[in-house]
């Protein structure tokens, strides 16, 4: 089995915690020892050998990608570190993995994002094995049950049951608020964003419902490929259109540390639900989260449902409820500088 690392995204929702030029899943979060990075790879190398994965990225992030790799002791061919010309979402990143693998010969593929927390990593390696199971007449999604009507996510309807999991009736990413609401009294789960699938019956699904990504990468020049490619996530490319999708629970503990109300949720508040890391004053103040340098003392007062990021060169102060938006800020950057 092959493994797909997805290390190429910019985590603007995490402005200015994630920078263009370090972005989220490079970040050592809350000093713990290991970036979201790290604990991914060596969650993916209790399923598969170092050999056998790819890690899709750009060339900003191919020596933070080799670096952190050597932190943790190993040393990762780069052949296997595949340089996008620049970011087109997910479906193109995952498919030009799929392509290189296919130079060898098809194989089976479990594919997976670098910017989740993941608890119980037994359980986790075992479920994830078991969509080998599926693999000839499935792509396999994991979900997981879903805790709120959470619009940053993918939604899934489990139909009949298989040997393991269900086939999937619909799935649809990212709905408003009010259709979530609805999924969640449904009995939908949350697509976690990790899948598996075999090389050649995944190429058939891209040729199938995207023929231009299809056609762009039977081109044999990646920059003129990533010209003519446009920017789909596999979610809309291929999730919501394809007839042989499965879903395996996942029954872990597992976060997608996408924005700043899943980084709330993340850690444990005070008896008034604030979170902070500095030497903080808050007074009639709840649920904020305050990430700011140990030594400085930042006060709250009469302030509620507030996440405050405070860099040397950038504070962000946004109403939890906005952590969508956060992304937004970057966009705007973009466009002044
Ligand atoms: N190489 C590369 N190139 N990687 C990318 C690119 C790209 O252009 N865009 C995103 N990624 C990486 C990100 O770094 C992340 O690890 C992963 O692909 C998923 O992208 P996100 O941008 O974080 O997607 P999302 O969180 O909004 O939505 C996806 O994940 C959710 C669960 O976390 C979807 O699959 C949802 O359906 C799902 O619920
Ligand atoms: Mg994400």
């Amino acid at each position: 089995m092959k493994a797909i690392i997805l290390a190429g995204g910019s985590g603007t929702r995490l402005w200015p915690l994630s920078r263009t030029y370090f972005p989220k899943q490079f970040l050592k979060l809350n000093n713990m020892d290991k970036s979201i990075f790290q604990m991914s790879l060596e969650r993916c190398l209790k399923l598969t050998g170092l050999a056998e994965i790819y890690i899709v990225t750009n060339n900003n992030y191919k020596y933070l990608v080799l670096g952190q790799i050597e932190e943790l002791g190993y040393r990762f061919n780069e052949n296997n570190i595949l340089i996008e010309p620049s970011g087109k979402n997910t479906l193109p990143a995952i498919y030009y993995g799929v392509k290189e693998i296919q130079k060898f010969a098809e194989d089976i593929v479990a594919v997976f994002p670098s910017d989740h927390l993941i608890e119980d990593e037994h359980k986790f390696v075992h479920t994830v094995q078991k969509g080998q199971q599926l693999t000839n007449e499935y792509i396999i999604t994991y979900g997981v049950r879903p805790s709120k009507p959470h619009t940053g996510y993918g939604y899934i309807k489990p139909k009949d049951p298989l040997s393991i999991g269900y086939q999937v009736d619909e799935f649809k990413e990212k709905p408003d608020h009010k259709t979530a609401v609805n999924y969640l009294e449904k009995g939908y789960l949350w697509n976690s964003g990790m899948f598996m699938f075999r090389t050649d019956i995944f190429e058939a699904e891209v040729r199938q419902y995207n023929q231009e990504v299809y056609e762009a990468f039977e081109v044999n020049d990646i920059n003129k490929t990533y010209e003519m490619v446009s920017n789909i996530s596999i979610d809309y490319g291929i999730m919501e259109k394809s007839q042989r999708i499965a879903v395996i629970p996942l029954e872990v503990k597992w976060s997608d540390l996408g924005s700043f109300d899943t980084f709330y949720d993340e850690f444990t508040g005070d008896e008034k639900g604030n979170i902070t890391f500095g030497r903080d004053i808050l007074i009639e103040s709840s649920s904020n989260l305050l990430y700011t340098d140990e030594d400085k003392a930042v006060a709250l007062i009469g302030v509620n449902d507030l996440i405050i990021v405070d860099e040397k060169d950038a504070l962000l102060i946004c109403k939890k409820e906005h952590s969508q938006k956060v992304k937004d800020v970057v966009n705007k950057l973009k466009e002044i500088n």
